[in-house]
């Protein structure tokens, strides 16, 4: 067990990193289920790893599926303290291409397990939320972000959708009104169950369409695949940037 690595929660497009030096993987076993796949553990650069693909090693599992509870449970369990969870996202004030370390959320899913809070637990516990995301880790990687040049917004808040659908034009026009600037499936309840379990969590988005309506046309698979290659290069640019912890 090493308490000095950073868990990488790779999303759509980050099923694998390919640059990874792998050292071990390991099936953990949670009392909430499987997690997507066994952790992998490696050196990344400089900085010590544990990578876990959120949808499946083969990326078979949709959004609402994903079983966040086991995800970061078993993260937790291998002495993980702090996690960089990379998600594509639609843009709503910001463009395909960039590079989005969000500072807030707003949670539009429902039906999923997004606690590990008991029926019957006493006392309830209720987490603060008012700042969802681990300030000292966002700050890491904006700082790796501009050491590593890459196009990148500070801030911005996350709207977490259902899926697997896209959204509608008018759900995101109210996602606008409401002040999300980014829209994603994966969201929540991942960065909740982060904090409940005390773990320092943040997002680091790739904008790979226009969301619903904001775009020219249709949303294509083949459009979002196209800035996904793009961001994602990106995205392993600045990680290799983070200094480990
Ligand atoms: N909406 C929701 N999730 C997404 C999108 C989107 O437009 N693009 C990538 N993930």
């Amino acid at each position: 067990m090493n308490t000095e690595r950073t868990a990488i929660v790779g999303g759509s497009g980050l099923t694998w990193l390919d640059t990874l030096k792998v050292e071990q993987q390991k099936i953990v076993v949670t009392p909430y289920g499987d997690p997507s796949a066994p952790l992998t553990f490696g050196q990344f650069g400089e900085l010590p790893v544990v990578f876990l693909p959120r949808h499946g090693a083969g990326h078979t599992i949709p959004p609402h599926k994903v079983n966040y509870r086991a995800n970061i449970w078993a993260l937790k369990q291998v002495g993980v303290k702090r996690i960089i969870s990379v998600a594509s996202v639609g843009g709503i004030t910001m463009e395909p291409g960039i590079l989005c370390i969000p500072d807030q959320i707003i949670d539009y899913t429902w039906g999923r397990e997004h606690t590990y809070v008991e029926p019957g637990q006493s006392p309830v516990k209720h987490v603060d939320f008012t700042e969802p995301y681990c300030e000292d880790l966002r700050q890491a990687l904006i700082e790796a972000g501009m050491n590593a040049s890459v196009r990148l917004k500070k801030d911005g808040c996350y709207g977490a959708t259902q899926g697997p659908r896209l959204e509608t034009s008018a759900e995101v026009q109210r996602m606008h009104r409401d002040g999300c600037d980014l829209v994603g499936m994966t969201g929540m309840p991942e960065a909740a169950l982060a904090r409940e379990l005390d773990l320092c969590f943040a997002h680091l988005t790739l904008v790979v369409n226009w969301a619903a309506g904001l775009g020219k046309g249709p949303i294509t698979m083949q459009d979002i695949q196209s800035h996904l290659e793009q961001s994602i290069e990106a995205v392993k640019l600045l990680i290799t940037h983070m200094e480990p912890c």
